[in-house]
């Protein structure tokens, strides 16, 4: 997480009690603590403090499973999927259609038609829900969360949410399900913990949630968990978004990929440079607008490489894209490692007359092989592998 947060209503220490008067639930005087903790109790956490024990479960039931169903990919080759073709429909979290997976992530698309109705919990993954088109903001535990286009809303594991979006049928998301802690990559903070002067973030980028969601309710709640493929409604006997303070280092934000501030050299820098969030077996980069290369000779578009120990998804949100023909924004394509890649025929000398480029992507590079979804192959361009001749 980016820097420490406080929000509302709290008790000068941590774990000592917290008074509520006379109105307070069943008469005990008190706000009942609870605290969110990362990697067992080692690494970030946040303590909440709710009008109701946040523990008070009515009922639990199965409510099915989100399978994900793999293409058969055993053919080495690159992919061009056609995600903006995808249909409109569904809810912003049941409507979510998987396009590539592995071990550490599941890439989903989104493009709703209906509000969400029910409050979601992710139980076993942070998402990463970057936002295509559309504009609201996210109810959650923590308070609320406005998001615009261009924004990466983190969502740590664990937090009830809900989307409340501005228009349903302008929203258009990608959402990376991330199967250990997403953060900011350690690299870019000094041994004090604050980001770098030079690193192309910066604290004020983060936007944490300033307005609490305070529900004082008794009435029964349900709130669909996901855990992996696993669906479960659980109801609570009281709407659980009744916090009236918290602190801490884990909680939702959102960063603009607007804001990342590209470096540029006198020839070609490398995507280490566009890095923007880092996770277990992949990182997340932004490739935003900027000048180009200054080096009289310099090819301005990227190196043809061999990624031999990554698979790269580039995800086409705004703009001219230099490097690449024939694709549009929502086009997702995967380079899977073992087969070069790289700009295609003609772009390296037109470039050369290039003094900036307006391109606006989102890449992720894997360790793990991804595996495309059935739903991924109905929109992929089977001419794509030979689009370089
Ligand atoms: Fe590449």
């Amino acid at each position: 997480m980016p820097s420490y947060r406080r929000l509302g209503k709290l008790p000068p220490k941590r774990h000592i009690i917290l008074p509520n008067g006379e109105n307070s639930f069943l008469n005990e005087g008190l706000y009942y603590e609870h605290i969110i903790t990362t990697h067992g109790f080692d690494r970030a956490y946040s303590i909440l403090y709710h009008l109701r024990p946040p523990t008070r479960v009515l009922e639990t039931a199965s409510a099915g499973q989100i399978p994900i169903e793999a293409a058969d990919d055993r053919e080495l080759r690159h992919h061009h999927f056609k995600t903006q073709d995808l249909p409109r429909g569904g809810q912003p979290v049941t409507g979510r259609v998987p396009m590539l997976f592995n071990d550490d992530l599941v890439a989903w698309r989104c493009k709703p038609d209906q509000p969400q109705e029910e409050l979601f919990r992710n139980g076993a993954a942070d998402e990463v829900i970057f936002i295509q088109q559309g504009s609201g903001y996210l109810e959650t535990l923590y308070g609320k969360v406005p998001y615009r286009r261009g924004d990466y809303v983190v969502v740590p594991r664990s937090t009830t949410y809900r989307i409340v979006s501005d228009d349903i049928q302008k929203e258009d998301h990608l959402i990376l399900e991330c199967f250990a802690p997403v953060r900011v990559p350690d690299r870019y903070h000094n041994p004090d913990g604050q980001i770098y002067l030079g690193a192309p973030l910066y604290e004020r980028d983060f936007h944490s949630p300033e307005e609490l969601c305070l529900i004082d309710r008794e009435e029964p709640t349900s709130i669909l968990i996901k855990v992996h493929q696993n669906l479960t409604r659980v109801t609570m006997t009281h709407h659980p978004f009744d916090v009236v303070g918290w602190d801490g280092f884990l909680y939702p934000y959102t960063f603009n990929a607007w804001d990342f501030e590209p470096l540029t050299g006198t020839v070609h820098l490398p995507p280490p440079f566009q890095q923007t969030f880092e996770c277990r077996g992949f990182v997340i980069c932004t490739f935003a607008p900027r000048h180009l290369d200054h080096h009289p000779q310099a090819v301005k578009v990227p190196y043809v490489h061999s990624n031999v120990e990554a698979d790269e998804v580039l995800f086409y949100v705004d703009g001219e894209f230099g490097s690449r023909r024939g694709v549009d924004l929502g086009s997702m394509t995967l380079h899977p490692g073992g087969i070069p890649h790289g700009p295609h025929p003609g772009t390296i000398m037109k470039s050369m007359e290039m003094d900036r480029t307006n391109e606006m992507a989102v890449m992720f590079d894997t360790d793990r092989r991804l595996h495309p979804t059935v739903q991924a192959m109905q929109v992929d361009d089977p001419s794509y592998p030979k689009s370089w001749l």
